[in-house]
């Protein structure tokens, strides 16, 4: 519905003779043509995501769904909150994360010097390194696959060959091996969906609808749970005992780059637009 209203078209009703993922097509594409079915391969391609999506243990979000289910809230402010740990360029925002990466590399032979900046530590290689996989991701190898066969419905997405020249670099490279990062989940999903046509900023979205039953599924075990109690972790401080007081002016600035951003939607025309309490310094931007 969220993206019917973006598009400024009306919501489609389910159709009750329809697939999960074929309805989800439907309510999205149709606009008013009679007996709309989605293209058989798309759906089943998506059905294949959803599942492979749909629950993966303790990862940040469903952890942030126990811990906030745990206070009893009800099941959709849980929900929400997982959701925002999800969308994080960390965990499910890295599909999003991916793309724009692979847009920025290009072409193939920008792929050395991209992947020089990530062992030199100013990039990061999206989509690739898990907190707990430290092999290939199970997932990517089928997701991969899959990426072809919606290639075939959809048209190849050029982008594929960076992906792959990526891939096929870093696997070889000490860096990586030594460390242990293998493509993960996010790394050929992005590219699906761009051929699919999801606009970028949808991906996390449909890495999200999957994942609600994962998340509910642990909300509800953690509630039936005769000896769940409420979260609350303890901590063990290790900082200093006794400080003086320093005056905001004399304190040193922390050097740990904290690098999480929130994009402010200035379009080009509010930028050229006249306003009483206009910032000169957006017009650099
Ligand atoms: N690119 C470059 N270097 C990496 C990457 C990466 N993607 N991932 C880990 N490393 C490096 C670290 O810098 C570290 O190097 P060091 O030992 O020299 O300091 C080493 O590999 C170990 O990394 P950790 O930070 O300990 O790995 P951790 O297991 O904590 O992090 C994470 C896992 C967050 C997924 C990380 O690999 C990452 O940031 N990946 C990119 C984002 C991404 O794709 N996230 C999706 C994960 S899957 C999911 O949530 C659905």
């Amino acid at each position: 519905m969220a993206y019917r209203h973006r598009i400024g078209r009306r919501y489609n009703p389910p159709q009750n003779e329809l697939s999960y993922t074929e309805n989800f097509l439907y309510m999205l594409d149709r606009l008013s043509e009679e007996n709309y079915k989605p293209n058989p391969k798309l759906s089943k391609a998506l059905d294949v995501l959803f599942i492979l999506h749909a629950d993966h243990e303790l990862n940040c979000s469903t952890a942030a769904m126990r811990h906030i289910g745990s206070s009893l809230v009800d099941p959709y402010s849980a929900v929400a909150g997982s959701a925002a740990a999800l969308y994080g360029p960390l965990h499910g925002g890295a599909n999003e994360a991916v793309l724009r990466m692979l847009e920025e590399i290009g072409s193939i032979d920008k792929v050395p010097l991209f992947l020089e900046q990530v062992k030199d530590r100013k990039r990061k290689l999206f989509g690739f390194g898990h907190r707990v996989y430290k092999n290939y991701d199970p997932r990517a190898k089928i997701i991969r696959k899959i990426a072809y066969e919606v290639f075939e419905v959809c048209g190849q997405e050029s982008l594929i060959d960076v992906a792959i020249e990526l891939e096929r670099i870093a696997l070889q490279d000490e860096y990586f091996v030594k460390r242990k990062l293998y493509p993960n989940v996010d790394f050929y999903s992005g590219l699906i969906y761009k051929a699919m046509g999801f606009p970028t900023d949808m991906f996390p979205v449909l890495f999200a609808i999957p994942r609600i039953a994962g998340w509910l599924a642990h909300w509800k075990e953690s509630l039936e749970d005769k000896e769940s109690k409420i979260c609350r972790p303890r901590q063990v401080y290790v900082g200093p005992r006794v400080r003086s007081y320093v005056p905001l002016e004399l304190r040193e600035t922390s050097d740990n780059n904290i690098n999480t951003k929130v994009e402010h939607p200035f379009s080009k025309r509010s930028l050229v637009a006249t306003f009483d309490n206009k910032d000169p310094t957006l017009s650099k931007l």
